[in-house]
């Protein structure tokens, strides 16, 4: 972890299944000593929690529930946060399931749901700060809408469905990320949608480090130096 810099930047990436949020902010955490959010993760490991006990996203009752007396924790691997939930942390293997796939956004569009986790997001902010990050990179579906819409810098990425389909394929997942993106934008709270202040990119035309390196730029405007092993 880098020592604290004068600047602390905030930057929220929000974008559909695939968009290329993850890598593009993993990359860049790494490169400006951000702590890396991925609120996706969030919504994952709560899918888990439920399916484990139980919940199918059919019943709304149950689902306000076990939401309702949850209690979250962070714990930060590798400059990325990870949730805990009632003291589980729930790994790859099991927030990536077809389960999980299957369900995700149908947990996700209920307003309980995504009360029971929007102060915690965005208390990352304090975590990043008090943990001695540069600044914080989050990325979901309404960072910029809901969750934190004044942060410094705000992007929405976008590329085509055929190759969004093709990276999740070469990631060896099956997952109907139209589906996924169909409830995402229609849902009543929190759509997905670019919110005015964001910048757009369009990814399918650009490889991951002209990404990186476009919004990198932007981060340096307002003070940040990459790190020297990850700008070499
Ligand atoms: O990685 P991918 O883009 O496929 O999805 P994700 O970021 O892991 O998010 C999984 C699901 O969580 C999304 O399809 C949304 O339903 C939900 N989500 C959300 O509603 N709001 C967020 N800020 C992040 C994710």
């Amino acid at each position: 972890m880098s020592k604290q810099a004068a600047a602390f930047v905030t930057v929220g990436i929000d974008g559909g299944a695939a968009s290329g949020k993850s890598s593009t902010s993993r990359r860049l955490a790494a490169r400006y000593g951000l702590l890396h959010v991925d609120t996706g993760s969030h919504y994952r490991a709560l899918s888990a929690g439920l399916l484990a006990a139980g919940v199918s996203p059919a019943d709304t009752g149950e689902v306000a529930d076990y939401v309702e007396g949850i209690y979250l924790e962070t714990e930060i691997v590798d400059g990325s946060a990870q949730i805990l939930v009632d003291g589980t942390r729930y790994g790859e293997e099991a927030i990536r399931s077809d389960a999980v796939n299957a369900s995700v956004s149908r947990f996700a569009a209920m307003p309980t749901v995504r009360q029971a986790l929007r102060q915690y997001q965005r208390d990352q902010v304090k975590l990043a700060r008090e943990t001695l990050f540069n600044g914080l990179i989050m990325e979901g579906r309404d960072i910029g809408s809901v969750i934190l819409p004044d942060a410094n810098l705000l992007f929405f990425l976008e590329a085509d469905e055929a190759t969004r389909a093709q990276r999740r394929a070469a990631e060896g997942q099956t997952d109907a990320i139209a589906e996924r993106d169909k409830i995402d934008a229609s849902r009543k709270t929190a759509p997905l949608t670019c919110p005015p202040r964001a910048e757009r990119i369009n990814t399918g035309s650009l490889s991951l480090e002209e990404v990186v390196a476009h919004i990198g730029s932007r981060i340096e405007e307002l003070g940040l130096s990459p790190s020297e092993e990850e700008s070499a």
